[in-house]
């Protein structure tokens, strides 16, 4: 918007011009008449002028008294100031005169009062008024950046007058957006940018004479730009129950106003600080704040941060899927959590990183550890760490592959002497531990792991069979021990005469027996 403002209109002719010296203002005559003083009356941009009559106050006060600039009315005695004026005049009614402050430019110019005194006639009067000064006019309204065009028209009075814009201490120079018209009066700014508040000053001079204006600065509202959402200690994963404190910034004039919205859609808080307390898994989501600015009335969205809360792990169990892993059988050993979600598994077999064989795999991202066909070496202390980025939580189970009976092995002699105590020892391997069971020639003759018996008979020879089982895994497994009993009598070295006697009653026995046998 280009505003122009009135130059004083002075009733001049060329010649008075070319009379002018001093100072460089144009002179207007203007003729007093009746109630005023001759003219011009001159006063300086911003100052205050009192209209005096000539008139002394009479003894009952007029009737009547108005004051006009031109034919617009200022104020009278009947009604108050009018717009342009209000709280720049004051009207003294016992002399008529009228005082009128805050001078601008577009005050130079003819007045009129009017006056009826009591009983009287009409009295008139007319007189001019100059005010010097340089003035930059502009419109007030809001500027906003890339939107507005504004002039400035500096106003001054005077002949041959030449005008120098500065902005910030340099001169003005035109271009596209920057141009200088009206005779180099009038500064025109296309599409303001937030560079352009000066502040701006207006030279005027002429070969006699300059000044300069009051200084002028423009209010460009800009933005928001460059709008940023900050998360103190961001990591993205939070514990749940814990406080997240974001922050919003941009840059904008004026300063922006701040609303937070999670997945895209307002929350109720605003501002540029937002703080989520004891926060809870619903409350997950990706958080951005919008900046507004209420001037230029743009709006611009931060990037966005995602916010993932997260329970912290518990009660976290290894369960075998069943509780007699036996050798040669399929089990999974599954890590869960009784609370939280799960990130990651890892798996260690006693107290080390546990190195898969072909017999395991792992399923179910890593949470089930998996034995196609148990062997004993899978034995030992299982641990599993399973974790999220907020907490952690550790189980272990002690697996015990039950197998066997193998390796079934007796112990003992394969010839033995009458009188002699024969001592069979049988072992097995086993998870749990094998019992024990004796035949002599496919007779049960004892149940425990080791056999004795004092040899007194030669049918105590024969196939000595030990039947290992396993009670759990429900397998069995023998060894076959043959033993022969030899009957040389007194052979027996280092025998005592006890120990002969006790040797002769026997095979006086035995060979009785014999005997009736048919020796
Ligand atoms: C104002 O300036 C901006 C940036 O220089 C440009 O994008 C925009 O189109 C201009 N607007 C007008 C009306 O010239
Ligand atoms: C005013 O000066 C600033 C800073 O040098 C510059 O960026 C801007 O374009 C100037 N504006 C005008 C209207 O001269
Ligand atoms: C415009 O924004 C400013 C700065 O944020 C603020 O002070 C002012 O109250 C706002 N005006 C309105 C009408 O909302
Ligand atoms: C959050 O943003 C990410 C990446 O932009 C997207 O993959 C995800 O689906 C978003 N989450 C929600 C809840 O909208
Ligand atoms: C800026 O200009 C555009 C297009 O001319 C208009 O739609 C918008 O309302 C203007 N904005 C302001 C704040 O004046
Ligand atoms: C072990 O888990 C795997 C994968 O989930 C499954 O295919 C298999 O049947 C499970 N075995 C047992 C013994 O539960
Ligand atoms: C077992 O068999 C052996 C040889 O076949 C025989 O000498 C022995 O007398 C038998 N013993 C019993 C108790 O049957």
């Amino acid at each position: 918007m280009i505003i122009f403002t009135s130059l004083p209109k002075c009733p001049y002719n060329i010649s008075q011009l070319q009379e002018a010296v001093l100072p460089i203002m144009v002179i207007c005559l203007t003729k007093g008449a009746g109630v005023l003083p001759d003219g011009p009356l001159n006063a300086t941009l911003g100052g205050t002028m009192v209209f005096t009559t000539t008139l002394t106050p009479p003894e009952k006060p007029f009737t009547f008294v108005e004051w006009k600039f031109g034919d617009q009315s200022i104020i009278s005695t009947n009604t108050n100031a009018t717009a342009d004026y209000e709280g720049r005049v004051t009207l003294f009614i016992s002399t008529g005169s009228l005082e009128l402050r805050n001078l601008v430019l577009s005050d130079s110019g003819e007045y009129r009062v009017l006056i009826i005194p009591q009983g009287g006639s009409i009295l008139e009067g007319t007189i001019r008024l100059e005010v010097y000064g340089e003035q930059i006019f502009h419109f007030s309204t809001d500027l906003v950046e890339f939107n507005s065009s504004i002039s400035l028209k500096c106003s001054a009075s005077g002949i041959s007058l030449s005008f120098l814009w500065l902005n910030s201490s340099s001169e003005v120079i035109q271009s596209d957006r920057v141009q200088l018209t009206d005779g180099g009066a009038t500064l025109t700014i296309v599409n303001v940018t937030r560079y352009d508040q000066g502040p701006y000053e207006c030279h005027v001079f002429n070969p006699v004479n300059s000044d300069t204006s009051e200084p002028l600065t423009l209010s460009i509202s800009y933005g928001p730009e460059n709008v940023n959402l900050n998360v103190k200690v961001s990591k993205g994963y939070y514990l749940e129950g814990s406080n997240i404190s974001l922050s919003c910034s941009a840059v904008s004039r004026p300063a922006a106003q701040f609303y937070w919205l999670l997945n895209g859609a307002y929350l109720n808080d605003t501002g540029p600080e937002f703080k989520l307390v004891n926060i809870q898994m619903s409350q997950s989501g990706n958080y951005s704040c919008q900046a507004f600015n209420n001037k230029t009335l743009r709006y611009e969205t931060s990037q966005s941060s995602a916010v993932t809360v997260l329970e912290r792990i518990s009660g976290t169990a290894v369960t075998p899927s069943t509780n007699l892993p036996i050798e040669g059988n399929s089990v999974n050993l599954t890590c869960d959590a009784a609370a939280g979600s799960i990130f990651t598994s890892l798996w260690k077999k006693d107290d080390s990183d546990l190195i898969l064989t072909d017999n395991m795999a792992l399923y179910e991202e890593n949470r089930v550890l998996s034995f196609k066909s148990l062997n004993n070496t899978d034995s030992g202390k299982y641990s599993c760490e399973i974790s999220n980025p907020v907490s952690n939580d550790k189980a272990q189970y002690i697996m015990i592959v039950k197998y066997g009976p193998e390796n079934v092995q007796i112990k003992g002699p394969s010839k033995i002497d009458f009188g002699k105590t024969l001592t069979l020892t049988c072992s097995a391997e086993s998870e749990p531990s094998a019992t024990y069971t004796w035949t002599l020639n496919g007779t049960e003759i004892y149940s425990s792991s080791v056999f004795t018996k004092v040899i007194t008979e030669l049918s105590d020879s024969g196939s000595y069979t030990c039947q290992a089982m396993n009670n759990i895994a429900e397998r069995t497994s023998s060894a076959v021990h043959q033993v022969t009993v030899t009957a040389i009598l007194g052979e027996t070295s280092g025998c005592s005469a006890g120990c002969i006697a006790g040797i002769v009653i026997a095979c006086l026995a035995v060979c009785a027996a014999a005997g009736g046998g048919g020796y």
